[in-house]
């Protein structure tokens, strides 16, 4: 009996045989695709290869797609569990042709596959055509021998398939396979045909048309093929079941469920552990997938699904959290196959994990509650909306839980009293908003954000997406177009572009429509919305349209690699300074980080290289840097640092970088940097490049400033310096190898000149300029004025006249430059009768200087005009003559 996992081998070996590519599932959230929640069919991926918007190298491919159908148009969701081909995953197996081979090729693949490779009896298996396509049946009877009642004309949309309201499209062809009498059913078309006797097992669609929202459709220019076989039900077929539930895959879940709560897998728990096992391939591919829980767009349907299947963990007696534990035994089933789920195991076991811990607080209550609510009301009667409100409210039971517990009972909720509930609320949150004082430009946003959600982001995985614009913003009022020159803010229901928070700066990038072009320069945050501040450069964009959104590569990479370095930097100054350093403020811009922490001293120069030397060991080192969600507490028991004051909700992300050689730190030991952070990060620390530390100066009291560089930056700030040094190395004649002794040199050579200089100076004004002896009522007083000599050499000169004189008094007064330098001096034997330090204040005075100070034997003053230097020689007399 062939696995699921020989039968996606047959089926991919069997195209890749036939010259089809091998093309890898796309991830489950549409990167090119604005309306679409998940990834629904295989051709998802290849949507703009049929309208020939976009060419591959490449013209026939064959995938194996993982699918979602929850939420949105195509919802699966409440009837997992209870029937036999319903699943919120599925794989898809499709061949696809673009433009080459058409019907005439795809019904004989098809059946070559079917009845030679999986050895289908032939007389087992029909066909069904769109009323019209006399061609498709014609191939079928001439490929297939069919006879005519085993090709039916379907004239209803069953057999023209759509993408979606917009798309490429066409009639397709359907093949069934019937399970015999012994089930009750008809063919297709027939009025029995709901019965479960044939089961449609592969669609094969005849791409030729584009259908446009004003309900306009064209003939596209090639003609493609697009085919779809869920791999569950052939499974079930090839395996002889008729049941998808009974193939080895699921049974190898459903058997893990059963021994993670200790009960029965086929027993009465049976439809518990078919929701599990089915719910647990949708919650762990979305995760693998980035999809993380949460209230809002894709989060919240992840939510629902993984709750749905914890109250039926629940309902099967489980007392601890259950669902991470099933994880080990898919990655059997399917990490051969899908990579990424084997990469994103401890993610997916650790986000289970905590969301179950968390609703299991709740789940409880919320569940006596429900029973009190019910045994209050009549037999089979509705669930009140207020209660069931209460439940979602309150205690995290998503609607379609608490619909899914009813249904055991055959009771159903109010619908619309739920509905009415849920907009009370938000009107009374609304009108508390009002009252609190925020400026009225804001409110705009709140209405934006009441009518729309949050903006959901996808640029932790991709910088391009396709994104619905849901309004545009001027001056603070909606508008519903833009031309060129016009600036805006755009909101959309998704994006790739990083909103400013946590010191990183908005992303910038270009935003495309069908019709126009905007250049986006910054992107902000209000309410939950994304706002990207825009100016159109060509043609108009309108709200309503699908746009284009591409991040700037370039900038982002540095904005990551200056993001990524201040998590390194803000862990070696802790390491480095001590336990006390705590970030007080940051910004990641494209071109340099800055980063504020509490410390109350320069840093010396070794503990900057140390710094610089231990985040730039990081960054060769080239580890991953790994993020999780996790509850704060296990986060603080990790050692992640946390931004003071900041409040954090309930879940956390962590980002993690670094690994330490053997030394302890937080509970793994390992991780060098552990924060808290939502920002955006390079996927290896090598991606960083270099970390160059400019210089640290004060922020506010107790507060130092760190500016540095990274990547480009770096080498460029690195390379300019270089240039400097080899300028100075050639201005001296030396290598830059010998330029500090050079400089040395110099300096040394300079000083003694200066020295020699002085020495001349003074021994060239003693020897010139006008000196005169007087006696001055008996004291002697030698004044001498002359030019050039700098006030630190005075004292010395004073001294030499001091000794000259014997005793008396002395005066020095220098011209330099106009401007005057004096000192005064009194032999030790009159410092009893004159003060030295009021001789040269009387002097200076007489030059309009102010003060002087000095010791009674000698003083110095200054003072701005030195052009009447003999007033002062005179008012030095009259102090002397008392
Ligand atoms: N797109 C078609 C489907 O989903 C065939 O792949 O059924």
């Amino acid at each position: 009996m062939p696995s699921l996992n020989d039968i996606r081998s047959t089926f991919l070996d069997f195209y890749a045989r036939n010259g089809h590519k091998v093309v890898p599932s796309s991830p489950l959230v549409p990167r090119n695709d604005p309306t679409l929640m998940f990834a629904n069919s295989g051709m998802v991926q290849f949507k703009d290869c049929f309208t020939g918007a976009e060419t591959r190298d490449y013209v026939r491919a064959t995938s194996a797609q993982k699918c979602v159908r929850a939420g949105g148009k195509h919802n699966d969701l409440d009837n997992v569990g209870y029937t036999a081909r319903h699943h919120t995953f599925f794989e898809m197996l499709g061949n696809f042709s673009f433009g080459d081979y058409f019907k005439e090729g795809a019904i004989p693949y098809a059946w070559e596959l079917l009845t030679k490779d999986f050895d289908i009896p032939k007389d087992r298996l029909l066909v069904t055509v769109y009323h019209t396509d006399d061609e498709a049946a014609a191939i079928w009877k001439k490929v297939a021998g069919l006879s005519d009642d085993r090709i039916i004309r379907i004239p209803t949309s069953d057999n023209f398939w759509q993408m979606g309201p917009t798309g490429p499209c066409g009639p397709c062809t359907e093949i069934f396979f019937d399970h015999g009498d012994k089930i009750w059913g008809g063919p297709p078309g027939s009025a029995d045909e709901d019965g479960d006797r044939f089961i449609e097992i592969w669609n094969l669609v005849f791409m030729q048309n584009e259908q446009f929202a004003d309900g306009s459709m064209r003939a596209l220019d090639m003609q493609s093929i697009d085919t779809g076989m869920g791999l569950e039900r052939i499974g079930a077929l090839l395996q002889g079941k008729h049941d998808n539930y009974d193939t080895d895959l699921m049974r190898a879940l459903i058997e893990a469920s059963a021994h993670a709560t200790s009960s029965d897998p086929y027993g009465p728990g049976k439809t518990h552990h078919r929701v599990i096992a089915d719910h647990l391939r949708s919650t762990s591919f979305l995760i693998a997938d980035g999809v993380m829980p949460s209230n809002e767009g894709r989060g919240y349907v992840l939510r629902r699904i993984m709750r749905r299947a914890m109250r039926h963990a629940h309902q099967l007696g489980a007392q601890d959290p259950v669902m991470h534990r099933l994880v080990p035994a898919l990655v059997r089933q399917m990490g051969a196959a899908y990579p990424e789920l084997t990469r994103a195991q401890a993610l997916i076991e650790e986000t289970l994990r905590l969301e179950e811990t968390k609703f299991r607080q709740t789940l409880d209550r919320g569940l006596r509650l429900l029973d009190d609510e019910l045994s209050a009301l009549p037999e089979g009667s509705a669930l009140p909306g207020a209660a069931a409100f209460k439940l979602y409210d309150t205690y995290g039971f998503p609607l379609d839980l608490t619909q899914d517990a009813l249904r055991e009972q055959g009771r159903t909720v109010d619908t619309e009293g739920f509905d009415a509930a849920m907009a009370e609320q938000k009107a009374k949150a609304r009108a508390s908003w009002a009252g609190s004082g925020e400026t009225k430009d804001a409110a705009i946003w709140f209405d934006l954000s009441d009518e729309h959600g949050a903006t959901e982001f996808l640029g932790y995985d991709t910088e391009k997406a396709e994104g619905s614009i849901l309004s545009l913003v001027s001056a603070g009022a909606a508008v519903l177009k833009a031309v060129a020159g016009d600036k805006v803010q755009i909101v959309l229901n998704q994006t790739p572009f990083y909103a400013e928070s946590g010191g990183q700066v908005g992303d910038a990038g270009i935003l495309r429509t069908s019709t126009g072009r905007a250049r986006i320069t910054d992107t902000r945050k209000a309410q939950g919305l994304f706002l990207h501040v825009a100016e159109v450069t060509e043609g108009e964009i309108a709200a309503g349209q699908g746009a284009e959104l591409e991040v700037d590569h370039a900038r982002r990479a540095s904005i990551q690699a200056n993001h990524s370095a201040t998590h390194l930097l803000n862990e070696a100054l802790r390491r480095v300074l001590g336990d006390h350093v705590a970030q007080r403020g940051s910004l990641n811009a494209p071109d340099r980080l800055r980063f504020d922490f509490s410390h109350s001293k320069a840093l010396s120069a070794e503990e900057i290289a140390r710094v610089e030397a231990e985040v730039n060991g990081f960054i060769r080192q080239n580890g991953e840097v790994t993020t999780r969600i996790m509850a704060p507490d296990d986060a603080r028991a990790l050692g992640a640092q946390a931004l003071f004051g900041e409040k954090y909700g309930d879940e956390v992300r962590v980002v993690s970088m670094g690994t330490l050689p053997g030394s302890a730190k937080g509970t793994d030991g390992q991780t060098y940097s552990v924060e808290l952070c939502g920002g955006t990060h390079v996927a290896r620390l090598g991606e960083v490049g270099l970390f160059v530390l400019l210089g640290d100066s004060a922020s506010s009291a107790g507060v130092r400033r760190i500016e540095a560089l990274t990547g480009e930056g770096a080498l460029a700030h690195l390379n300019e310096q270089m240039k400097r040094l080899a300028e100075v190395a050639s201005l001296l004649k030396a290598s830059p190898a010998e330029v500090v002794e050079r400089a040395k040199a110099l300096v040394e050579e300079r000083r003694s000149l200066a020295n020699e200089l002085a020495q001349l100076r003074r021994e060239a004004a003693m020897g010139s300029g006008d000196a005169e002896v007087k006696d001055i009522g008996g004291v002697k007083f030698l004044s001498r004025i002359v030019s050039g000599v700098a006030g630190k050499d005075l004292p010395g000169l004073i001294d030499e006249m001091k000794s000259s004189v014997g005793s008396g008094a002395v005066l020095l007064i220098s011209n330099n430059d106009g401007k005057a330098a004096l000192a005064a001096g009194v032999t030790a034997d009159l410092v009893e009768r004159f003060s030295a330090v009021s001789l040269v204040k009387a002097a200076a005075e007489a030059l309009g200087g102010k003060g002087g100070g000095g010791r009674p034997d000698m003083a110095q003053a200054g003072a701005a005009d030195a052009s009447n230097a003999e007033a002062a020689v005179k008012a030095v007399e009259a102090a002397l003559e008392g």
